[in-house]
């Protein structure tokens, strides 16, 4: 009979992993200014219509945008964004333009304001529903109002042997559906490469 040891509740969200780490973009409806983050924590919220919920904590310039605008878009990255998404998990965009620090061009999206990540694998964006106030953190509901993605790596589903989706395990340690291990970190304040 295997045993399971206790690992503490500071784990416990690790348990629940790894998780797919996306990045959020989300639009200052006052002066268009436009933020990325990242995130893990997404999750499906409804059927039909399709609904997603977002958890963002409360110190962050994202859930601020998302308040105040009602909008986001869900940016899924591929492991060739994984430094990208390290330094726009790492940083808050109060204190700089993260997408243009990380080089990452932004398109319009189709039925929201706030822009999509022209390098992801695929997006969807999002009209917030409800914002559901927790300790440390917002949870965003949104419907989703449109979806896309890159031309050959979605048939239904991912091509599997065509994508390698982000996963953070913990921390700094990430992998892609290979299950190979990769560490990253971007230590806070470093910057960008
Ligand atoms: C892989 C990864 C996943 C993350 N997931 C979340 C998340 O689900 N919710 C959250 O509030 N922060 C998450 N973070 C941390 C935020 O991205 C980070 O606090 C960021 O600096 C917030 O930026 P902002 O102030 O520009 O919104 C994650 C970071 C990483 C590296």
């Amino acid at each position: 009979m295997p045993t399971m040891p206790d690992v503490g509740l500071d784990a416990a969200h690790s348990l629940l992993g790894p998780r797919q780490a996306f990045l959020i973009t989300a639009r200052d409806p006052r002066d268009g200014r436009v933020n990325i983050c990242t995130a893990g924590w997404v999750s499906g919220a409804n059927w039909k219509p399709f609904k997603v919920s977002v958890a963002l904590s409360k110190g962050g310039l994202t859930n601020e945008l998302i308040r105040s605008s009602g909008e986001f878009v869900i940016n899924v990255p591929d492991m060739d964004l994984l430094d990208e998404v390290v330094f726009c998990g790492r940083t808050s965009g109060r204190k700089l333009d993260k997408s243009r620090r990380a080089g990452l061009d932004l398109l319009p999206s189709k039925h929201v304001a706030a822009p999509y990540v022209a390098r992801a694998l695929a997006r969807v964006e999002c009209v917030v529903e409800q914002a559901l106030e927790m300790d440390d953190h917002w949870v965003f509901v949104g419907r989703a109002v449109h979806a896309a993605a890159r031309d050959g790596v979605f048939d239904g589903g991912y091509a599997v042997s065509r994508v390698r989706p982000v996963y953070q395990i913990v921390g700094e340690r990430f992998c892609s559906l290979d299950g190979v291990e990769v560490r990253r970190e971007i230590p806070v304040g470093e910057g960008w490469k």
